[in-house]
């Protein structure tokens, strides 16, 4: 396994696996690794000859007073979880490599109607800033296909969007959340967590799942079941920020005769955020 923070050392390699006519599956991270990310590496594994994995915490998709400046880097330790799943190369670019102008950057990738709704309205800039940075990845790296989680189920919809719309060579792959065993979906920003905190937040998939099982037990008042979620939210110590019902497709308000849903849902709990989601399919369509 190799580790890469040059671009042209990274072109070179993967033009050459190209001319071998191998495929190159990537998994782009921020590092701070844990079982989630490896599922993803895993399935990239899995589906292509090569596999590269970025690692760079991508300060345009950070708001300012959010957590870059804190935000855990533990590289050596990414790389011994790496090694053993067969990875071909960790690409690790020093901010420079990846905005040689630093912040004097002019173009961006901006895809309306989807980077500017749920997390979007609460983080302005945030999608803008993961479009763009994964673009850019997706010209260094030039793979065939990327694999990402669902767990970031908006990040993944703005992806998938973004790809159609730009005509990019790549197969786009979503994986299922990963989970601890009471529920809580694995993320780096659980770190931030009390231990109190920890346990109180469990009930973010507790309430996810609840919801999901009054959505197909027949004709569901969407916005009471909205707002029951985040008042049971609030009710348990967490700052809500939303409790959406939405269609899996396009992540809008489901219209009558929609049957395959995603609740998604924000919530802070002490100096974390945190954020979640469950793909629903109704036995009948909506009403
Ligand atoms: P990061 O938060 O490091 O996540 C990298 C990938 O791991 C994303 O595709 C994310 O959805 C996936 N992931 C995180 N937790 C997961 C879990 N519990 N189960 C399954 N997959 C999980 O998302 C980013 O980085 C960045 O925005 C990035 C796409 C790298 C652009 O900078």
């Amino acid at each position: 396994m190799h580790t890469i923070n040059r671009l042209t050392e990274l072109r070179q390699q993967v033009r050459e696996w190209h001319r071998q006519g191998l495929e190159v599956g990537f998994v782009p991270t921020m590092g701070s690794l844990h079982d989630g990310h490896l599922a993803l590496v895993k399935a990239a594994r899995a589906r292509s000859d090569r596999v590269v994995v970025s690692i760079f915490v991508n300060p345009m998709q950070f708001g300012p007073g959010e957590d870059f400046d804190s935000y855990p880097r533990t590289l050596d330790a990414d790389c011994a979880q790496l090694l053993p799943l067969g990875v071909d190369a960790v690409f690790a670019p020093p901010v420079r490599e990846v905005y040689p102008d630093g912040d004097q950057l002019s173009t961006r990738v901006e895809v309306p109607g989807l980077s500017d709704i749920l997390c979007g309205s609460y983080r302005p800039g945030h999608f803008v800033g993961v479009a763009t940075v994964v673009a850019k990845m997706f010209n260094m790296v030039a793979p065939d296909l990327a694999v990402f989680g669902k767990k970031d189920y908006q990040q993944l919809a703005v992806i998938r969007r973004m790809v159609r719309d730009l005509n990019f060579p790549v197969q786009v792959v979503g994986v299922d959340t990963v989970r601890e065993g009471d529920g809580l979906a694995r993320s780096s920003r659980n770190a931030y967590l009390s231990a109190e905190e920890r346990e109180t937040a469990s009930q973010i998939y507790a309430t996810l799942r609840e919801a999901a099982e009054w959505l197909k037990a027949g004709p569901a008042d969407v916005a009471a079941l909205e707002a029951w979620g985040r008042e049971r939210l609030d009710g348990r110590g967490f700052r809500t920020d939303y409790f959406s019902i939405r269609r899996q497709a396009d992540l809008q308000p489901p219209a009558p005769g929609d049957r395959e849903l995603v609740i998604l849902t924000a919530a802070r709990l002490g100096s974390a955020r945190l954020i979640d989601n469950l793909e629903v399919s109704l036995p009948g369509p909506l009403a």
